[in-house]
């Protein structure tokens, strides 16, 4: 077929810049002043924290993204098996390596009649994404929605039939009710016949866990500190980001990887944009991420909560990784 009688479009829709710094400003003003200090994970993600990802992606320590691709690869066929047409919504995008493998299981005609709908706080790794995309799937539609999915859900395109995607575990990164509240709001975007295939990271034995988030080269030891680049930058704040030691353990109670930044000396930050001083104890840490790992009952517990059902249910044959493919219980 030549280019030009493809069918293509590119739509861009932006929910997101207009308001980083105000919604920065309070959640970095609640976070410090808080008695464990914290501050969200969505703030990792500038250009140069989607860059710093997509190199822990690639480290030998973080098996995350190597064995969900394998089993992507391996069940992506019997996953696109009952999408012919509709928006492939994929939430937290990032990187397009995996869903260029759900793409490929389609066929010519399911291709032309498919809109991607990448999803992503990260307006570069959607820009870098999406760009080679169009050039490997010309006859795909795509709309880039550049927003928070923890608040924009609503605004997505929701008018024809659709697959929904949440990989990389990145509902490990929510708590309890967090996952749960964000879930339901997932269900509700879906009606009879569509999707959501739900990428979980599953319990395993605390030394590989704590190497994945504390690999060798230090990368995601910048990553972790780029957050502070992030505010310096955002909220006109004066944080040594070398006055910070990266730390990541597995919390065998809660279940769950802690990313903590720990303050290596006492010390006073400025955060003038919102008039903040903020002090720290020698050893006192930010909480930046929680990763939780799930069993098949922890899983199985936060989907039933959230009104969603198994229709299938993916795992790797060490069960180190799992895909559940949801659609709506009722
Ligand atoms: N899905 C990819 C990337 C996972 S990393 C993978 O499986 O490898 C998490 C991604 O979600 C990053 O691209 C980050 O920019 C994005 N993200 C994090 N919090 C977000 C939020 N609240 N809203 C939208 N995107 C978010
Ligand atoms: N969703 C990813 C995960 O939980 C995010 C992540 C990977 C991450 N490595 C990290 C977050 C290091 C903070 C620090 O695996």
């Amino acid at each position: 077929m030549p280019r030009t009688a493809l069918t293509q479009s590119v739509e861009f829709m932006d929910c997101w810049t207009d308001g980083i710094s105000n919604q920065l400003a309070r959640d970095v003003f609640v976070g410090l002043t808080s008695k464990q200090k914290t501050i969200p994970s969505k703030y990792f993600y500038d250009s140069r924290g989607s860059k710093l990802f997509e190199e822990i992606c690639r480290l030998p320590e973080y098996y995350v993204t190597r064995v969900e691709m394998a089993l992507l690869k391996d069940r992506a066929h019997r996953i696109m098996r009952y999408f012919h047409q509709g928006d492939l919504v994929e939430l937290g995008s990032g990187a397009n390596w995996k869903i260029r493998m759900l793409i490929d299981a389609l066929d010519e005609k399911a291709r032309v009649r498919t809109r991607y709908v990448p999803v992503d706080v990260s307006e570069t790794a959607i820009l870098e994404s999406v760009n080679e995309l169009v050039d490997l799937y010309p006859e795909l539609s795509v709309m880039i929605v550049v927003a928070d999915f923890t608040r924009d859900l609503r605004r997505l395109p929701n008018d024809g039939p659709k697959l929904m995607l949440f990989l990389g575990s990145t509902i490990g990164n929510m708590n309890t009710e967090e996952s749960v509240s964000f879930l339901t709001s997932v269900a509700q975007c879906l009606v009879p016949g569509d999707r959501f295939l739900l990428g979980l990271d599953m319990v395993k034995p605390p030394k590989i866990l704590e190497a994945a988030y504390d690999d060798a080269k230090g990368i995601t030891a910048d990553f972790n500190r780029n957050m502070l680049h992030v505010v310096n930058r955002e909220l006109d704040a004066n944080f040594s980001p070398d006055h910070f030691d990266h730390l990541a353990f597995f919390n065998e109670e809660e279940e769950q990887v802690e990313m903590h930044l720990k303050a290596n000396r006492r010390m006073r930050v400025d955060i003038s944009d919102i008039d903040l001083t903020a002090t720290f104890e020698k050893g006192e840490t930010i909480l930046t991420e929680i990763s939780r790992k799930f069993t098949r009952e922890s899983a199985q517990s936060m989907i039933e909560q959230s009104g969603l059902e198994v229709a299938q249910w993916h795992q790797d044959p060490k069960g180190w990784f799992a895909l559940a493919d949801l659609c709506r219980a009722d």
